[in-house]
This record gives structure tokens, C-alpha cells and sequence, in this order.
């Protein structure tokens, strides 16, 4: 048995993740380290813990906590450390950086330590494709590209794969990096556009367009990343970095317009607000490298955006009780106030 350390594991992307690995590695037993954010949820897991008793474990703890961290490391005999935890949403590192800084960069480091310190077989960065900063078209940002975050959530992002690089080269830690693209699908807390955009059709209510809409986004599906970040777990190369991202952008107007059309529900539903300062007009990858170790997206954008919603039409349990209390109060600190008038 392989025991790995999959942190972050109770967010959005690391809980399809666990799904999938535990799905896949009969010989992993995984362990979910998550602090339990507002981005946390135990719902994500709740099928897990049951399909996988035996397999599957989870301790609440923060990434930036060394005697934690050094603690799960030893007790339950880590060989691998996949790591998913991190402060994720944009519109908040605007509101509140220094919560950004502790865990994708200190948080990062510790886990790092940690690696090093226990001769861990692989350590697993996942990492975003917002690292690179904008890029006109036709252009696509490739792995070897300087680095140009915008914003403080891309330079927090930046500053962990800079350290992950710097233990494989002063330290020999083996570690991978993944760059992935939007991803949408199952789980995904209510504050990135999709699932916002799709909870607030179902109750018709304004879809918040950023500036002009023309911002261009590469949206894949969860599970087409949760492969490709497998694929390099078990076969990329240690001091490699991977872009993983189906090479199709779509512009946030359009999005909205086809959420829409799948869910009955008038154009009219979206809201021009105020631009997010620094926005990134476009992100698009180069997925050759990728490619070459025989990974490949299994959804177009079509079908992730219509399993997508469907999901979310399915699962009103789910969101329901995310879009109360607390929820209500940062959608009210977000967006109160930055209406435009409709063109
Ligand atoms: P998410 O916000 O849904 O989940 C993050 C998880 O990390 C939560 O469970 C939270 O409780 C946990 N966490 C936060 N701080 C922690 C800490 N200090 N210690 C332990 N756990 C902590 O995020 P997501 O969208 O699933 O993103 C997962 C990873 O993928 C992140 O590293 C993110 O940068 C990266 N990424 C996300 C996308 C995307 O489109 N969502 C795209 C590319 C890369
Ligand atoms: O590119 C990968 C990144 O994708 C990940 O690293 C981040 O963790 C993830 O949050 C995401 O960042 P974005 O800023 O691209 O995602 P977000 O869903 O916040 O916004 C997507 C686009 O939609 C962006 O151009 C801003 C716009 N937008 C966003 C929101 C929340 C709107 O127009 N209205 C909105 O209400």
C-alpha cells in the first residue's frame, strides 16, 4: 500500500480528485489533509467516506502548521504528498492577500520541508496556468515562460512553484508541477463564475459580467485535470513542469450565453458590473508537453459545460446551504455597489 497525502482534499478540485485516485490505485490509501476552509466542505467527501472506508482517511489541519504537517507525515508513513490546498479565489486575494501568502507560499514551504525531511517519493505542486499572466492571442503561455501573476492569488501561486523548483534543485526533493486551466464540474464552491453564474440563473436572478466580457478563459472539465495531474504522478519526469488545459478558449460572454440557453433562462439575466482590478484579459497553454504522456481532454467544451450545469440542477442540496449566512456577506462585499448600466 502507497500511503499518500492529498492536501486541499476537501476543495473542489482535490476532492475529484481523491474520487478518481481511489477509483484508480487499488494500492493507494489516501489521506485528506484540509483545513476546512470556507471552501472545505465535507459534502465533497461524503460518498468517499463511506465507498472507501478502508482506504481512505481524513485529518483536519492546516498546511502551514509544521508540527501538524510533520506529524500526519510520520504517523501514517507518507510516501507521497499531492498538493491541492491553497487560497484559490482571485476576487478574495484582492480583498485579503496576507491569508494567500501563508498558504500558497509558507504552507507550500512546509510541506517542502516536510518532503525533505522524510524522503518523500514524489511531491505533487498543483499549480494554475494564472502563473503566466495574460497572453495576446494566438499566443499560448508554455512552461518554460517567465512568470507574470497579476494578481496577489498568481503571485502567491508563482512564489510556491519557485520553491518547489528550488528544493528539487538545492535539495533533490522529486517534485512534479502542474499548470492547469479553469476547471468546472461537480463541487466547485459558488464564487468562481460558473457556479455562480448557474446558481443565479436557477434562481433568475443577475449573472455579474466582469468589464466587457471578452475575457477568454480555457474552461475544462474537473475530471480531464484530475487525469492529467495522475498522469504526472505516476509518469513525469521529477524538475518537470506540465501545462494541462484542452486548448480551447471560450470568452466569458459566451459562457453566460450557453449557461443560459441550457437552463431555459432569458439573456437578459446578465449584468455588466465593474472590472476585477488587473484582470487578465486571456489565458491559453501549450499542452503539447502533456500530450506526449499520452494524456488527452475526454470532454469539449459542450459537454463540460452541459454536465456542468446539469450537475449543479441536480444537486440543489449541495449549494443551497452554501448560499446562506456568510456566503451571503462576501456575495454582498463583492458585488454590492458595482452595477453598470446595461448596454
Ligand atoms: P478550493 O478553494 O475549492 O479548495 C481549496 C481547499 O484547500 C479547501 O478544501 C480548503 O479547505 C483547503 N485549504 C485552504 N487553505 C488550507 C491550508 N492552509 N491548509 C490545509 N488546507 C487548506 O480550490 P480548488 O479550485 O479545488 O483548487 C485546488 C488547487 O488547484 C489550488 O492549488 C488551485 O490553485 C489549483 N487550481 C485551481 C484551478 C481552478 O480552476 N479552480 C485551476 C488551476 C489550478
Ligand atoms: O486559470 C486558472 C484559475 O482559474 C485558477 O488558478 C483559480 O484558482 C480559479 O479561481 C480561476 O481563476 P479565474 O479568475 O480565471 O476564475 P473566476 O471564476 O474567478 O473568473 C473567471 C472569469 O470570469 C474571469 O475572467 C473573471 C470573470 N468573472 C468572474 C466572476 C466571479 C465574471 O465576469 N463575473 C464573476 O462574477
Amino acid at each position: 500500500m502507497k500511503n499518500v497525502l492529498v492536501t486541499g482534499g476537501a476543495g473542489f478540485i482535490g476532492s475529484n480528485y481523491v474520487r478518481m485516485a481511489l477509483e484508480r490505485h487499488p494500492d493507494w490509501h489516501v489521506i485528506v489533509f484540509d483545513k476546512l476552509t470556507y471552501a472545505g466542505n465535507p459534502d465533497n467527501l461524503k460518498d468517499i467516506s463511506h465507498a472507501f472506508a478502508g482506504r481512505y482517511s481524513f485529518v483536519a489541519g492546516d498546511i502551514a502548521d509544521r508540527e501538524a504537517v510533520f506529524g500526519v507525515i510520520q504517523t501514517s508513513n507518507v510516501s507521497h504528498i499531492i498538493n491541492f490546498a491553497a487560497d484559490t479565489h482571485v476576487d478574495r486575494s484582492l480583498m485579503e492577500p496576507g491569508q494567500f501568502i501563508m498558504t500558497d507560499v509558507y504552507g507550500t514551504y512546509v510541506l517542502l520541508e516536510a518532503a525533505r525531511e522524510f524522503k518523500i517519493s514524489r511531491f505533487h505542486q498543483i499549480s494554475t496556468d494564472e502563473v503566466y499572466g495574460d497572453i495576446a492571442a494566438p499566443g499560448r503561455s508554455s512552461e518554460e515562460d517567465k512568470l507574470h501573476g497579476s494578481s496577489p492569488y498568481s503571485a502567491s501561486k508563482a512564489g510556491g512553484d519557485l520553491m518547489c523548483l528550488a528544493y528539487f534543485r538545492s535539495f533533490g526533493v522529486p517534485v512534479t508541477i502542474t499548470r492547469g486551466t479553469n476547471n468546472i464540474g461537480p463541487f466547485q464552491y459558488p464564487e468562481k463564475v460558473v457556479p455562480v453564474f448557474i446558481t443565479n440563473a436557477i434562481d433568475n436572478l443577475p449573472l455579474p459580467m466582469y468589464g466587457d466580457g471578452r475575457q477568454m478563459r480555457d474552461y475544462q472539465f474537473v475530471m480531464d485535470h484530475c487525469d492529467g495531474i495522475d498522469i504526472v504522478v505516476e509518469r513525469g519526469t521529477p524538475g518537470q513542469i506540465y501545462n494541462v488545459g484542452s486548448g480551447v478558449e471560450t470568452a466569458n460572454i459566451d459562457l453566460a450565453h450557453e449557461i443560459l440557453r441550457l437552463l431555459g433562462k432569458p439573456q437578459s439575466l446578465i449584468r455588466p458590473v465593474s472590472d476585477r482590478p488587473g484582470h487578465d484579459r486571456r489565458y491559453a497553454v501549450d499542452n503539447t508537453k502533456i500530450r506526449a504522456l499520452g494524456w488527452q481532454p475526454a470532454n469539449t467544451f459542450q459537454e463540460s459545460i452541459a454536465k456542468t450545469v446539469e450537475w449543479y440542477v441536480a444537486n440543489e442540496w449541495w449549494w443551497r446551504k452554501i448560499k446562506t449566512g456568510e456566503y451571503l456577506e462576501y456575495y454582498k462585499k463583492q458585488y454590492g455597489g458595482r452595477e453598470l448600466p446595461a448596454k
